[in-house]
């Protein structure tokens, strides 16, 4: 990742994950670390990391945290900053995120806090943080009445991803992350696109030379979008396809009917669809984002909440300006365009569709 002096190396590669003493070791970090995951993912995955920090001369403080969501609260946050200071913690010292999006976005929060800000290095376990969250430096913890609210940019030192670790992963917190790699592809790369057509059984096989190929394209077009737009002005917006109706979904559902990546595949649907309502796309285009979303076992179609609930939480889109919310479509695959006057008719008639069709 180029970004001048915060420049980081992003590492995939099975069994990546034993390297990283050796590789902090060469960017030559201090030797006290802290390594900040929940109780599941540092009983299955913990003791790798650990031995290799240690194997490089470093001291390692566990911190453990709840799981999921529940991680990204104030209070959890002081709790590290108290681990942190108790572990002799100083401003060369190493924060490792070890975990899902959730772990790493607190974890990024308190090194970013503690102490002004100390180094940080992801170590993500989830398809969603090895594709998404952990790459791009943006790291928050929830306010009671929005998530994501409370954060800053603070980019790792390092980001090591080992597709392995997908093994453990439950299949459908799996498949909820192919909705970013299919995003990716669809907004960013029509060659990566049909890779991913192309390699349905692989990827849902776990076959591990495939993930690695995926998840480091994926990294490369999301790195790439940060890249030109690191604090999230222009064509980093790229990156928001299919969440616009997908964060509506969620919020008018309370965030408890589907997994992120679940809402996130309704929503690329809705916009494959309303980009053909509005003549900016063709069929074809619509049915390979629908048709590769179905082969790879994420929904399309959904029974509630009401389409005029969802438009409702539409409106209230955090990314609004003065207002009007921006729409990315897809004219065709690999192209994205920024949209600000989408008439909720199309949207409202497009989720209606949607939930006639799973009947
Ligand atoms: N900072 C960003 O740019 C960014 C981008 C996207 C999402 N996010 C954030 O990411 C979070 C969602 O992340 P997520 O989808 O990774 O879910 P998560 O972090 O909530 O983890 C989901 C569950 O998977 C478990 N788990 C993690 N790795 C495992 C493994 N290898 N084996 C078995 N179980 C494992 C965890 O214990 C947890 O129970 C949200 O809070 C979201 O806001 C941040
Ligand atoms: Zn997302």
């Amino acid at each position: 990742m180029n970004l001048g002096p915060r420049s980081y190396p992003i590492l995939v590669g099975t069994g990546a994950l034993r390297s990283v003493g050796e590789r902090l070791a060469a960017l030559g970090a201090g030797r006290r670390t802290a390594l900040v995951s929940d109780r599941s993912v540092m009983a299955l995955h913990g003791s790798v990391v650990i031995e290799s920090l240690r194997a490089s001369g470093f001291s390692v403080a566990e911190i453990r945290v709840p799981e999921g969501e529940t991680a990204k609260t104030l209070a959890v946050a002081e709790r590290c900053w108290d681990d942190c200071l108790a572990a002799g913690l100083d401003r060369t010292s190493t924060l490792l995120a070890l975990g899902g999006g959730a772990v790493g976005d607190l974890a990024g929060f308190v090194a970013a806090t503690y102490m002004r800000g100390i180094p940080f290095v992801q170590l993500p376990t989830t398809l969603l943080a090895q594709v998404d969250a952990s790459i791009g430096g943006k790291v928050a913890i929830d306010h009671p009445r929005a998530k994501n609210l409370i954060g800053a940019f603070h980019q790792p030192r390092l980001v090591v991803v080992d597709p392995s670790v997908l093994s453990t992963l439950p299949d459908a917190e799996f498949r909820s992350g192919l909705s970013e790699v299919v995003k990716h592809g669809i907004v960013l790369d029509t060659a990566y696109f049909a890779d991913i057509e192309a390699h349905v059984r692989e990827i849902l096989a776990k076959d591990l030379p495939t993930l690695e190929r995926v998840i480091a394209g994926s990294c490369r077009l999301k790195g790439r979008v940060v890249e030109a737009d690191e604090r999230e002005g222009g064509p980093r917006a790229a990156l928001n396809y299919g969440h616009t109706v997908g964060h509506a979904l969620e919020a008018a559902t309370s965030f408890s009917k589907w997994l992120h990546g679940e809402a996130v595949s309704l929503g690329i649907a809705a916009a494959a669809l309303i980009a053909q309502r509005l003549g900016m796309a063709d069929a074809e285009t619509v049915t390979r984002q629908v048709g590769l979303l179905k082969a790879l076992g994420l929904p399309v179609t959904f029974s509630g909440p009401a389409p005029d609930a969802v438009v409702q939480a539409i409106a209230r889109d955090k990314k609004a300006r003065d207002g009007k919310v921006p729409f990315v479509l897809a004219p065709r695959i690999g192209e994205f365009r920024l949209v600000f006057d989408i008439p909720p008719d199309a949207v409202l008639s497009v989720l209606g569709k949607m939930q006639e069709a799973a009947g």
